[in-house]
């Protein structure tokens, strides 16, 4: 039984799932009210400083998933709901599994962003792979040269807000993707 469990009604589970996001909402001293609207503990994690910049060196299936999951804990930091939360889990993965899929090594670098007064999330997913020789392509739902479903870049340039895809045959990739808190 978590302590103060009880008090937590109101906010997503993925909240709670989280060590750093429990140590987050243990030091605040009220938490959410009767309502779905955030309480004062919601708005100071909004109000909380966060790390820099993380940065998740890939070359194991076990390196994507802490990616996944230090993606979560920044965006839960970032005061991400929970559904999008979800989503920015799931486009780090995927940019993670090509990483390590057609690059076999890179790195996930998450950091915070601002734009116009919004918090954000921003994530650099790199590596010095083989590089793609046509992005457009790559980008298109259905497209894979590795015969799978074709649907991991696009379905990350979807979940998120801003998404740009570099690459250079022979040198490597580069994606950049943002989103931001509403
Ligand atoms: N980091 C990368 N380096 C080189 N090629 C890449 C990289 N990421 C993606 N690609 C190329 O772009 C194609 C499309 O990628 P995408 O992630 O959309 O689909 P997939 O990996 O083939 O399938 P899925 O992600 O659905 O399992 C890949 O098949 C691959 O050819
Ligand atoms: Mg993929």
């Amino acid at each position: 039984m978590l302590p103060g469990r009880t008090h937590w009604y109101g906010i997503s589970q993925a909240l709670v799932e989280n060590e750093d996001v429990l140590r987050m909402w243990r030091s605040a001293t009220v938490i959410a009210g009767p309502t779905n609207e955030p309480g004062p503990a919601l708005r100071s994690c909004r109000d909380m400083p966060v790390a820099d910049e993380v940065r998740v060196a890939i070359a194991s299936d076990d390196d994507v998933l802490t990616a996944r999951q230090q993606a979560r804990t920044l965006a839960v930091a970032l005061g991400f709901w929970s559904v999008e939360q979800t989503f920015i889990a799931i486009a780090v993965s995927e940019l993670a599994l090509n990483i390590l899929q057609y690059a076999g090594r890179g790195d996930i670098v998450l950091s915070e962003g601002e734009q116009r007064g919004a918090r954000g999330i921003i994530i650099e997913a790199r590596d010095e792979g083989p590089g793609i020789a046509d992005t457009t392509l790559a980008l298109r739902e259905g497209y894979s040269t590795s015969g799978r479903a074709g649907l991991g870049l696009s379905g990350a340039k979807r979940l998120m807000d801003e998404f740009e895809l570099r690459s250079e045959r022979g040198k490597g990739t580069t994606v950049t993707m943002k989103k931001w808190v509403r």
